[in-house]
């Protein structure tokens, strides 16, 4: 190989490199979470007495232990054959929860425990129309995956159902998690659905339903 060969291949080596930089990197900055998280030591009757929207939250961040337990409460397994603390239609496995943070953002990949990394980019400010949740610590996305619905629901539309359905229920789970963490959340509808697709780089067939901001309670 001659001088004026090699030049050119390390130029395109270094380039090929670069450009599948980002794919490894990524796999760094999973974040690991505990088997099971921390005991909340909170009666189930005092978190519903709790459980509230709130839309004002401390500028402190969310603790690992208490995002740990909401991130479970929502839909983690809670079962030796994978199934989840929200219940499903037909057992099937279509909501994903993704997490925006001030560091990143992230799936919650509950099977392994994990969150995976996703991106850096700051989320948080595009992804709602009112301007109080881009100030929470956290925002947690639900969202459905058409395409992981039985094909027993029929239609898109009934479909659709069955995840706003599963949503209610990580929804509520997220409520009375956070009573009992002293957070403060919101189940919000009002979202910019385009910008979120474009964020996390949703398929045609998963559909944003809900965000919910998480900040610790004022008082
Ligand atoms: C389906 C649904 C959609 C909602 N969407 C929004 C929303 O877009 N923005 C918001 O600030 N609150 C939203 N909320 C929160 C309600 O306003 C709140 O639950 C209601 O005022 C009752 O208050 P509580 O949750 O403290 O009982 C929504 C609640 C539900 C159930």
């Amino acid at each position: 190989m001659t001088t004026k060969n090699y030049v050119p291949r390390m130029l395109i080596l270094a380039l090929i490199l670069l450009l599948a930089a980002p794919a490894w990197a990524q796999e760094s900055k999973d974040i690991v979470l505990p088997e099971r998280p921390a005991l909340a030591n909170f009666d189930l009757y005092t978190a519903l007495e709790r459980r509230q929207t709130t839309r004002k939250y401390k500028t402190t961040e969310l603790s690992a232990t208490d995002l740990a337990a909401i991130l479970w409460a929502s839909n983690g397994v809670n079962r030796a054959d994978g199934k989840r603390t929200a219940p499903s239609a037909h057992g099937k496995q279509y909501m994903d929860v993704y997490l925006l943070g001030p560091t990143g953002n992230y799936l919650y990949d509950p099977l392994n425990r994990k969150l995976k990394f996703l991106s850096a980019s700051d989320l948080k400010h595009k992804v709602a129309v009112q301007e109080y949740v881009a100030l929470a610590s956290h925002i947690l996305v639900l969202v459905v995956d058409l395409d992981k619905v039985s094909e027993k629901a029929g239609s898109n539309e009934r479909k659709l159902n069955f995840g706003n359905s599963t949503a209610g229920a990580i929804a509520q789970n997220v409520y009375l998690m956070s009573a009992a963490k002293k957070v403060g959340t919101c189940l919000v509808a009002n979202i910019k659905e385009d910008e979120i697709r474009k964020g996390l780089g949703l398929t045609k067939s998963q559909i944003p339903v809900y965000i919910m901001p998480l900040g610790y309670l004022e008082k």
